[in-house]
């Protein structure tokens, strides 16, 4: 539901609210084989694509073990990288590298280890951009709650590109279809009419909302070998009538994205549509609505 976050201009807000639900809901097993894979990388380099909110850029730092390692993070949105840089310094200060930091990198030492982050401003698809990933063989790319930003397609082609021979592809957190919303709404036929309605059919988001699923035929039509596949969806209840950390901005940005995208599609009847999204709200403001999105988390290795 991004881009439609992004129109509503709450990104950023609605970035921070992902992280404790999305950091919940990884699948572990999948998150194991990328934890081990990138240990086994003497000197790793890898890409995070969409970095936003650097969150998969301190799985990376936490995760490897490796004397030296490399990240280049990138974001078409200028504020977000910035803010990456910043929480990325202060991140490898809280464990306890000696940090210095530049323009557009962050680095830090240890005697034992040395980690440097660089952030490369520009689109993934942006020419100069490319030109200078392109000499780099990464070992790893990685990427968290992106595809469903970006067309699908010449994204993947560029993942085909940029990484070794033999280097993973980890990409969590990929919309695969089915939004539930309980309890049921009374008009449960509008409803179902809400949550069903994908953005990709009218062009609004690049792929629709089921880039997930998609992504495993497509890396092995690339000839990408598949090492770890499972769900990682969200599961958002308000326990005792209260919603954890950021969950009610994240569950209101939700069904902002569904009220608007229902405006968009001439069956929908605005008046219903209007009636539904106010009672929701309401409910979410009173601690009832529970929600679930299924995402998938994929890891695979290039040929
Ligand atoms: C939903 S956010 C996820 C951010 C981060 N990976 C996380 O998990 O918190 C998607 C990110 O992709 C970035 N993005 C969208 N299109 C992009 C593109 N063409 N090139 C680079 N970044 C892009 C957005 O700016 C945003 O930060």
């Amino acid at each position: 539901m991004d881009v439609n976050v992004r129109r509503n201009g709450n990104l950023r807000e609605y970035i921070r609210a992902r992280i404790a639900v999305d950091d919940e809901s990884l699948d572990p097993r999948t998150f194991a084989r990328f934890a081990s894979l990138l240990r086994g990388i003497r000197e790793p380099v890898i890409l995070d694509i969409g970095s936003g909110s650097s969150s998969m850029i301190a799985w990376i730092v936490k995760e490897s073990s490796a004397r030296k390692v490399t990240i280049y993070g990138i974001d078409s949105d200028k504020d977000l990288l910035d803010q990456a840089r910043r929480e990325s310094l202060d991140l490898l200060r809280s464990a306890g590298f000696a940090v210095r930091s530049g323009d557009q990198v962050v680095a830090g030492t240890k005697p034992e280890r040395s980690v440097e982050i660089r952030f490369p401003p520009g689109d993934l698809f942006n020419r100069g951009l490319l030109d200078s990933l392109e000499g780099i063989a990464f070992d790893g790319i990685t990427s968290r709650a992106f595809f469903d930003a970006v067309p699908r397609g010449p994204s993947l082609d560029l993942v085909g590109r940029l990484l070794a021979k033999g280097g993973f592809f980890y990409s969590t957190l990929n919309a695969s279809g089915a939004v539930e919303l309980v309890p049921f709404f009374e008009d449960r036929e509008l409803e179902e009419a809400v949550l069903a309605l994908d953005p990709g059919e009218r062009g609004a988001r690049p792929e629709g909302d089921r880039s997930g699923r998609a992504l495993y035929d497509e890396l092995t039509g690339m000839g990408f070998a598949v090492a770890g596949y499972g769900s990682s969806d969200w599961s958002v209840f308000p326990w005792n009538g209260a919603y954890g950390g950021d969950e009610e901005i994240l569950v209101n940005a939700l069904l902002l994205s569904l009220y608007e995208e229902g405006l968009a599609h001439a069956s929908v009847d605005r008046f219903a549509l209007a009636a539904w999204y106010a009672e929701r709200s309401e409910s979410v403001e009173r601690g009832r609505l529970s929600l679930m999105a299924h995402r998938t988390d994929i890891l695979a290795i290039k040929s």
